[in-house]
């Protein structure tokens, strides 16, 4: 990575930890595990919200900054609540996550099987009651980032969200604003002028998102810290290719690229040199509970730049992605990560 010293938080490292499944698909001791060995390999960028873990996540994130937290940022939000988990469901989990670690392809279904994190009207109250709730959940005084978490438009718009946002800057409760929604959202609040320092979105080799936003704001992001994330959950998958034909002209197009076989591995790493590459400055969020994953992740921090990831992006665009034409895979859009 290539530190931009106007950005604010110019020692946040490349790669940050999604805290998404914290405390629901992911059990308190594994996830504290896998923090603990990421912050080992210099992550030091950790992404909750009050909704992550069906809300145990920023409980548990609280047990593994305690005694680091000067040494770690910490992006929490606000906007989405979690849901109402009942006690007999609360006492199946241990099960459920043992059923699906044995049968992963279960996971969609258990995922589906949970009730829906909630989204909240903004209001002054609100996002000064959840800021206030997080930090006692987290145990600390202040968060690097607070983030608007899925705003629409006319909750940018109102008056007293932008008078908030003011006052909890002076408190020094939050180091810093943001917002983590649609590219859409993240326009209008850099318009209407909003104390921004940091945007979160979705972004890979498929959705291009942040190529795009930069084509359009140009100078409006200069001066932010840029977090993207959905490398993998919005990535590109071989089963989404039809035919012997589409496999043979990937793997032939990655190779020319420098990937080589097996084709598995080959797009994972491209889909991730990808987000590296589009987001160079800033920090691409990766939910990497699982050993390989992480170690294969964190493997793939190196030199990027904006010529990769046109190089990578042209590849995909060749190919039929399901994302597409799915217009379900859209509508996941507005809340992608409430069922991690
Ligand atoms: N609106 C928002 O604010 C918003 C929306 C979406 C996401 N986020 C943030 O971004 C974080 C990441 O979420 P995401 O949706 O972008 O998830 P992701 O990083 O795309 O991960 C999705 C899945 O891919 C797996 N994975 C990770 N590395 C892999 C690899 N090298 N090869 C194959 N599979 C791999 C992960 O497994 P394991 O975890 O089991 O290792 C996880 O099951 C969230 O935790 C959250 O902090 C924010």
């Amino acid at each position: 990575m290539i530190p931009d010293p106007r950005r604010p938080f110019p020692g946040a490292s490349h790669l940050g930890f999604g805290c998404a499944s914290l405390g629901s698909r992911i059990a308190a001791r594994p996830g504290l595990d896998a923090m603990a060995a990421s912050f080992e390999m210099g992550v030091n960028w950790f992404d909750v919200a009050p909704s992550y873990g069906d809300g145990n996540a920023e409980v548990i994130l609280s047990q593994f900054t305690r005694g680091r937290r000067s040494q770690i940022y910490i992006c929490t939000k606000c906007g989405i609540v979690p849901p109402k988990v009942s006690l007999i469901a609360a006492a199946l989990r241990p099960v459920a996550r043992a059923i699906v670690a044995r049968a992963p392809s279960l996971r969609r279904a258990a995922a589906s099987a949970r009730a829906p994190a909630r989204r909240i009207s903004f209001s002054a109250e609100q996002v000064q009651s959840s800021l206030e709730a997080s930090l006692k959940r987290l145990r600390t005084d202040y968060v690097d980032v607070l983030a608007l978490h899925e705003p629409s438009v006319s909750d940018l718009e109102r008056d007293d969200v932008q008078t908030t946002f003011e006052s909890i800057l002076q408190s020094g409760k939050a180091r810093a604003l943001g917002i983590a929604g649609t590219p859409e959202a993240i326009e209008t609040g850099l318009r209407l002028g909003l104390p921004l320092s940091h945007i979160q979105l979705s972004d890979g080799p498929i959705e291009t998102c942040l190529l795009s936003l930069n084509a359009k704001l140009e100078r409006l992001l200069d001066g932010l810290l840029i977090v993207t994330h959905s490398v993998f959950s919005k990535g590109p998958k071989l089963d989404a290719l039809h035919g012997i034909g589409d496999l043979q002209r990937l793997s032939a197009a990655l190779n020319e690229l420098g990937y080589h076989e097996p084709l598995q591995d080959a797009l994972r790493a491209a889909t991730l040199d990808y987000a590296l590459s589009s987001n160079y400055q800033g920090t691409v969020l990766v939910s990497m509970f699982s050993e390989s994953h992480r170690k294969f992740n964190i493997s793939r921090i190196s030199e990027h730049s904006d010529a990769r990831a046109n190089q990578i992006a042209n590849v995909f665009a060749k190919f039929p992605w399901a994302i597409k034409s799915d217009p379900s895979s859209m509508s996941k859009l507005s809340n992608p990560e409430a069922k991690s």
